[in-house]
């Protein structure tokens, strides 16, 4: 294609070529695949089963996932994602409730707003290194946020938590715990924070934004839902570790602290979730998913990407570039690389630090290519060849 992509999508210049639009849209993205080792989308399931059987026609799922009405819909599907969920997360079989969302955005909208239904005038605790969509839906819904520090390993600081908490304590407390934060994957201490909001005399909700890590931790039995964990909702991206060709997620919240909303009379379902019209097909794909790999492949790969995470780690500090993880991670933090480098490879960059994420179908060639573009960066540009006994007693430099 000679014109540029954005000239040749324009719909006001006829005629269009479509197929060379499309191809080019292709062509780019497989273009930028060998380089993308910088954002959390497993690239190594083949959904295509599902986009050829279902991507052809609309599947609504609008209303409750409980809902029977309808004529294509994949509520069915949508209920055994639900199920599968919950029960991974060990979430007690009479008090659970949840659909399939957007993504991890709709999922935390969801469940702050329903905490928030609970909890009239609560403050919302939240970490430094919490995703932006958190203080982006507090102003959506009205509800006061409070910032709580994060240490530098991107956990949250417990004793500033308890602090905020101590100062508001006159208002009930909905306090956002995050299971994998956006740049280093780090994995607040539900425990640490029930503990401290059993104490709160207002009331409390603890929600856990497990966006990117709510899989492989559940699958590891350490992130659990149960009785004794009083977790009251959680939020699950479905394209990052599922690796779903189209954005989504789901939401779970303990059915018992859900306030209800009505009948919607003319679509004949029950208004539980944000968006009216939701994708059917996404249900599909996170089933597929589930389906065709079950616990045991998803575990398998959870430890086989965290196996390159480890890898990688260990090439870095060994060209000497400085890189960490936590244990449980496939995010591998460094110092943001120079730029011939950077530019070459589209990292997530917060100032000064960058992160690569091992995803599922990330391969061992992409990260030696990477280590290698690093090692030749920081290499001095001149090296010096040792100097000849001969050379050095006529003072020749190399
Ligand atoms: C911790 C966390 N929460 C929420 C989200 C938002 O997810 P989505 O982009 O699916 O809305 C992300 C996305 O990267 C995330 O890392």
């Amino acid at each position: 294609m000679t014109r540029s992509l954005t000239d040749a999508a324009d719909l006001s210049s006829a005629p269009i070529d479509v197929a060379a639009v499309l191809d080019h849209l292709v062509q780019e993205a497989d273009a930028a695949a060998a380089t993308s080792i910088g954002f959390p989308g497993a690239v190594d399931l083949d959904q295509s089963e599902v986009m050829v059987r279902l991507g052809t026609r609309l599947w609504n799922n609008i209303g409750d996932p409980r809902d029977e009405g309808g004529t294509a819909h994949t509520r069915v599907l949508e209920r055994a994602v639900i199920a599968w969920f919950a029960d991974t997360l060990a979430m007690p079989p009479t008090d659970r409730w949840g659909y399939v969302t957007t993504g991890g955005t709709e999922g935390n909208l969801s469940a702050l707003n329903a905490a928030q239904r609970r909890l009239r005038k609560a403050r919302v605790y939240y970490s430094a290194a919490a995703h932006y969509s958190i203080p982006k839906i507090l102003t959506m819904i009205g509800a006061p946020g409070v910032v709580v520090e994060a240490h530098r390993d991107g956990e949250m600081d417990y004793a500033h938590l308890a602090a905020q908490l101590h100062r508001h304590r006159r208002f009930p407390a909905i306090v956002v715990a995050t299971a994998g934060t956006t740049m280093t994957e780090a994995v607040d201490d539900t425990a640490r924070i029930r503990s401290l909001l059993d104490e709160h005399p207002a009331g409390a909700h603890l929600h856990v934004d497990a966006a990117l890590s709510g899989i492989p931790l559940a699958l590891d039995g350490r992130l659990r839902l149960d009785d004794a964990a009083g977790i009251d909702s959680i939020t699950i991206s479905g394209h990052k570790f599922l690796g779903t060709p189209t954005p989504c997620g789901v939401v779970l919240i303990r059915d018992s602290i859900r306030t209800r909303r009505g009948r919607i009379a003319y679509t004949g379902t029950d208004d539980t979730t944000i968006t009216g019209s939701r994708c059917g097909l996404a249900a599909a794909l996170m089933w597929y998913a589930i389906a065709t790999h079950g616990r045991e492949g998803h575990l398998w790969r959870a430890v086989q990407a965290r196996r390159l995470a480890a890898y990688a780690t260990a090439e870095l500090i060994a060209v000497g570039w400085p890189a960490w993880r936590h244990d449980h991670a496939f995010t591998v933090v460094l110092p943001t690389p120079p730029e011939p480098v950077s530019k070459k490879w589209p990292l997530a960059t917060d100032g000064d630090t960058s992160h690569i994420i091992c995803m599922p179908g990330i391969t061992q060639g992409q990260i030696d290519a990477f280590v290698s573009d690093i090692a030749a960066a920081v290499a001095p540009k001149c090296i010096p060849r040792p100097r000849s006994a001969s050379k050095s007693r006529t003072g020749n430099s190399p």
